[in-house]
């Protein structure tokens, strides 16, 4: 009897919504499957799980500690938590992704107080980091002991090696930790073109959330403990928070298969291009505005009233910055020449009608 089933939707179409919206990058799915049949211990002690920690090393220090988790949430609940004390609070971007779009995960779920500083562009500094990092040993403040940047930010810039070294001096001068959302930290690498310790272990970055399911993975992200003195009770906060998968070894295997042969690496810089040929394509169409920089793989657009709606019946994405008509566009591992081209051609036709 044959079980197969046939896709409920139409896998020609793309969007330019969230890299959250693609598939699985079939190196991924060809891993997963490899990684099926037989038994493995459960709950991490399988031989992917410690492929990943092997692999992990590489890259960031033979030393770090890895946590594979099921999502990004959880990644930066956990990972922050190891970091704090009951009475911590965390300093971060008022757009940071743990800030705007976690359901308040930090504070309820992690029981920590976030600290949210505006920004220009995304980028925490030392100057800005200082606005909320006061009143330390003041029992009437919640205590800022960790400062958490996202790379790339959730505005699509990128941090420099040099600035995450010198947030990281000025936090651990001032006592507190620094942990990294590296939800697209594959776009911050490809962009940057230096080896990921530059911007992480080595610039001084004590936890990360290292991001996989935006760059190709079905699920699953890990927490990687990169100064794990830093870090406290890491294997039990996973397990209390939920993010404990008893068949960890497909999430490591999936990860695994997105290190190897610098998958990563690759599937983000095709990603960044994509964003990249569609900056090109539609600056300077009249009346399109591009608000920020393209740095990774998403480009930010203001457009004529009405053209996002008319648009996103052909192709679906976001506003980012509804009251201001501003939208987001995002590219991910999957996104083809052919999908840019056409929709910025929709796009000029948009704008022409
Ligand atoms: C910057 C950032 N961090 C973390 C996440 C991970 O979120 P999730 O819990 O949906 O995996 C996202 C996803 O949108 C993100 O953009």
């Amino acid at each position: 009897m044959d079980h197969e089933t046939a896709p409920l939707h139409d896998r020609s179409v793309t969007s330019f919504a969230s890299d959250n919206y693609s598939g699985i990058h079939p190196e991924v799915l060809a891993a997963l499957a490899a990684a099926n049949g037989g038994h493995q211990t459960a709950y991490g002690e399988d031989v992917y799980t410690a492929a990943l920690k092997e692999e992990m090393g590489k890259l960031f220090g033979k030393d770090v500690e890895v946590f594979p988790v099921f999502n990004g949430t959880g990644a930066n609940v956990v990972g922050l938590q190891s970091l704090l004390p009951r009475w911590g609070a965390v300093v971060c971007a008022a757009t940071a992704h743990i800030n705007m779009d976690e359901n308040g995960a930090p504070e309820r779920v992690g029981g920590m107080k976030l600290l949210a500083v505006p920004t220009p562009d995304g980028k925490l500094t030392p100057e800005l980091i200082d606005k909320e990092a006061w009143g330390f040993g003041d029992e009437h403040r919640a205590q800022p002991l960790a400062v958490s940047i996202t790379q790339t930010t959730e505005l699509g810039t990128c941090y420099t090696p040099a600035e995450v070294r010198a947030i990281c001096e000025h936090a651990h001068s001032l006592g507190m930790k620094v942990h990294m959302d590296g939800a697209r930290l594959a776009n911050a690498a490809a962009h940057l073109g230096v080896p990921v310790r530059e911007f992480t272990s080595d610039a001084g970055v004590d936890v990360l959330s290292f991001g996989g399911t935006k760059n190709g993975i079905m699920f699953g992200e890990a927490v990687v403990a990169l100064n794990p003195e830093a870090a406290d009770g890491l294997i039990y906060l996973r397990k209390m928070n939920m993010q404990l998968s008893s068949k960890m070894r497909f999430i490591s295997a999936q990860l695994l298969a997105l290190l190897a042969n610098d998958l990563w690496l690759d599937s983000a810089a095709h990603a960044n291009a994509m964003a990249a040929r569609l900056r090109a394509a539609v600056e300077g169409l009249p009346g399109v505005e591009i608000t920020r920089d393209t740095q990774s793989n998403g480009v930010f657009a203001v457009l004529p009233e009405g053209v996002a709606d008319r648009l996103r019946t052909s192709f679906k994405f976001y506003d980012w910055d509804a009251a201001a008509r501003e939208v987001r566009w995002m590219c991910s591992f999957d996104t083809t020449e052919a999908d840019v081209d056409a929709f910025a051609a929709a796009l000029r036709a948009e704008l022409a009608a």
